[in-house]
């Protein structure tokens, strides 16, 4: 059975010792949560190595925003996988559409990345979804199928086994605008479909596809309710610990 996450997106939020008041908040108020819910949370990288140890002994994972499509060197300003690995991650968001939008993030940069992450041991939560325009062009199916598609058909079932999806519509985040229930989950399905057309019904079965945009504890239960809805990606609410832990306690 697929694994149930709810995974916190700090973005570039808190100082350092903000971060680590969070973490330690979240790391104490998840242990009243069902053993089948993972929870994970993604700080900025000067956080990492604090966190980790604020997170130590707790079930709490810890993730990245995003790593270096190169392994190491000359590439200023960049963090590689091997580092997140060393600083404690296990995890790390690629292709969130803040990336895709505004660091030009591109599908070929994702694959080069993902095949990174993977090959040191992280697990890698990959984004995809459309913006307003193409919405509203009735273009959601294709561009979401065509992003995922692009990156994740360059690797194997075993792969999978390490990759989560999160859906994301770039019109839902940070709006407060979310997708309903019904538009979340028929493009879920649609991804689980994609999914299963190379990979088999298995693989597809097996994946956690996350929703995440405006996700927050009022409506998290009934976007949760959906058949392929199996958990969040929370930018804004996951700032609150109360808030977050709230979310996860909506499967
Ligand atoms: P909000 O929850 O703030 O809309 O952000 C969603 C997001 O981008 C998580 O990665």
């Amino acid at each position: 059975m697929r694994k149930q996450i709810v995974a916190g997106n700090w973005k570039m939020n808190t100082t350092v010792p903000e971060g680590v008041a969070l973490a330690k908040e979240v790391a104490a108020k998840a242990k009243n949560l069902p053993a089948n819910v993972e929870l994970v949370v993604a700080p900025p990288f000067t956080h990492l190595c604090s966190v980790a140890e604020a997170l130590k002994g707790s079930c709490v994972g810890l993730s990245a925003q995003n790593c270096a499509d190169k392994e190491k060197g000359a590439y200023t300003g960049e963090v590689a996988v091997d580092m997140l690995v060393s600083a404690g991650c296990n995890y790390t968001i690629l292709g969130h559409s803040e990336r895709r939008q505004y660091y030009g993030e591109t599908d070929e940069k994702l694959v080069e990345k993902t095949k990174l992450a993977l090959s040191a041991g992280l697990k890698v939560i990959l984004c995809v979804g459309e913006n307003l325009d193409e919405r509203e062009a009735g273009k959601h199916f294709e561009i979401v199928e065509g992003q995922t598609k692009a990156v994740l058909f360059n690797f194997t079932a075993e792969d999978m086994k390490n990759i989560v999806i999160a859906y994301e519509p770039v019109w839902a985040i940070g709006t407060g605008k979310t997708a309903t229930a019904e538009q979340a989950e028929e493009i879920h399905a649609c991804i689980r479909k994609v999914l299963a057309s190379k990979f088999g019904a298995q693989v597809a079965d097996d994946t956690t596809i996350l929703y995440g945009g405006s996700c927050k504890p009022s409506n998290a239960k009934e976007l949760f309710a959906q058949p392929d809805i199996d958990g969040g990606l929370i930018g804004g609410a996951s700032l609150k610990a109360d808030d977050f832990i709230a979310i996860a306690l909506a499967f």
